[in-house]
Formats: C-alpha cells, structure tokens, sequence
C-alpha cells in the first residue's frame, strides 16, 4: 500500500477561506484583527516561524507586529512587553515564540499574557478550560492535528489515537482535545514518551499515529500498523549538503518508508505547520469577536 498524502496546505487554506467572512463583519465594525508576536534571540526556526505567522495574518488582512528582543533579555524586559501588549487594544492576540532563552521562565512568560488574548492557548487558566471541556481558545497545533483528521475524512471518534511525546504544546494538549466528548474527538487515547517501555508495541496499536517528540525521522515502518494514519508534528532540520542552505527540514517520521506501510500520511513541510498557522488566525479573529461584542460564528 502507498498511504494518501493529507495535504495541509490545502485544508489549511479552507479554515482560511472560512475565515473571510468572520473578518468582513468586523471590518464593518471598524475592527481589524491584530496579532502581535514577540521573538527573543536569533534561532532560525523561530525566527522564520514568527514571519510565516506574520506573513499569513498579511495575506488575511490583519494586522501583525513582531516585537524582537536580543537573547540575553531579561525576564523583566519580557515582561514589560507583554503588559504592553495586554493592555493595547488593537492587539487581540499575543504569541510568545518558544523556546525562551534559559534565563526567562516559560511558566511566567506564559502564564503573564492576558489570558483573553492568548491565542497559543497555553495559559494555564486556557489549559484548564480544554481540559474540562468548555475551551476558550483551541491549542493551535492540537486543534490543527484535529481539524486536519476530520477534514481529511479521518474522524478521531471512536479510534485509538496513540500520541508520541508529551510536550505542554503538542502531546499534553492533544491528548485533552482528543479524549472529550465532542465533535472531532470520542478517541481512546495514549500518550507514549521517553519513558515508555516497548514502545513499537503501542505505536502498532494505533489507528491513528500522531508523532509529536522531536526527534527526527525517529518513526520507522516497523512500528506502523498497516493502513494507520500517521500525523507527523516535528519539524527538525538535519545537515545536507545538497541543499543550497545546507540543510533540509524533516518531521519526526521517517516519510518514504511509513508512507508505503501507513494508510495515510501527512508531509514536513505542508501537513500540520500550515494549519497551526490557520488555527492562531482563527483564534485571533475569534478574540477580536469577542472585544468587537460579536458572536462567534
Ligand atoms: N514553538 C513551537 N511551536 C509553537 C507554537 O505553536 N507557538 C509558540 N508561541 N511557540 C512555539
């Protein structure tokens, strides 16, 4: 079998065109959704992360600004830059860039951004709404890996969803959305992680595969049931000397051995990051709903 490729630059661009509509009755309203960024230090990653965001709120017509702060920054200095930016009032969400530089607290950065424009969802008072099942804000990757299984005709209900990597933004999360009962959830779940012992005899278990560690090309075929869906969340970059810059960017699966085993496969690039992309959209403009007084919809 060769698995179906799930385009995620496609679905991507449907939550996006869902969106056109939402943001036409607030421009109406004199409001133009802002999403504001802050990048601490040079990684590249991050770096060509926080353009893709910025670049994606361009192409929607909303506003965007990236606040960059050298990597020695303080914790205060942080500080006092997302206190500016919870009180400006064209500024509907907030992203803080992970990972933090070791001398900033990710628990203080996170849990400082104002809970009602936390579009990352990971404020702790947003984890504890998903986990109980009334969200204010859906985890954007979390949401992304769900929103891409239930368009691509693969619903996570009643199957078993096996979760490699316990991160606060991918696997703890994922885990909260795909549990509930609700619509694109109703999974049995597990979470597998470092200390996982026989981990292929979990991972062979599963209907759905969701790779979510960071290690690239860590899954091999031989721990992919037949037929599984595999949704791969990593995005590493490995050295190649092929490449003009040097190196390519893979994703926690290795892809042309699990594609010709699973059923269905996501790609590194255009699977999942294009619809984090969408989701931080759609909680931005959902925020900028809620200060305009709209109803979501
Ligand atoms: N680092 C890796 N993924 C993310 C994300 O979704 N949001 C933020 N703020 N940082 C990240």
């Amino acid at each position: 079998m060769v698995a179906e490729i799930i385009d995620g630059k496609r679905i991507a661009e449907e939550v996006r065109a869902d969106l056109t509509s939402r943001l036409g009755r607030l421009v109406t309203k004199g409001v133009t959704p802002g999403l504001a960024a802050v990048l601490v230090g040079d990684n590249p990653a991050s770096q060509l992360y926080v353009k893709m965001k910025g670049k994606a709120c361009e192409e929607m017509g909303m506003d965007h600004w990236t606040v960059t702060m050298p990597k020695d920054a303080s914790e205060t200095r942080l500080l006092q830059e997302i206190d500016r930016l919870n009180a400006d009032p064209k500024v509907h969400g907030i992203l803080v860039q992970q990972p933090l530089p070791s001398q900033i607290s990710t628990e203080t950065a996170v849990a400082a951004v104002d809970p009602r424009k936390d579009v990352d969802c990971f404020h702790p008072e947003n984890v504890g709404l998903v986990l109980i099942g009334v969200p204010r804000f859906a985890p954007a990757t979390p949401a992304g890996v769900v929103e891409l299984l239930v368009r691509s005709g693969h619903d996570p209900g009643g199957k078993h969803v096996v979760i490699l990597g316990r991160s606060n933004i991918v696997g703890k999360p994922l885990a909260a959305l795909l549990f509930q009962k609700a619509r694109g959830a109703n999974a049995t779940v597990t979470v597998a992680h470092s200390a996982t012992r026989d981990l292929a005899e979990h991972t062979l278990r599963a209907d759905i595969l969701v790779a979510a560690m960071g290690q690239p090309e860590f899954v091999r075929a031989s721990m992919v049931r037949p037929g599984a869906i595999v949704i791969d969340v990593g995005t590493s970059r490995v050295p190649d000397a092929s490449k003009k810059q040097g190196y390519r960017t893979v994703g926690d699966v290795k892809f042309d051995e699990v594609r010709e085993v699973a059923g269905a496969i996501t790609p590194v690039p255009g699977g999942v990051g294009p619809m984090t992309i969408a989701m931080l959209l759609r909680n931005t403009v959902q925020a900028a709903e809620s200060t305009a007084g709209a109803p979501p919809g």
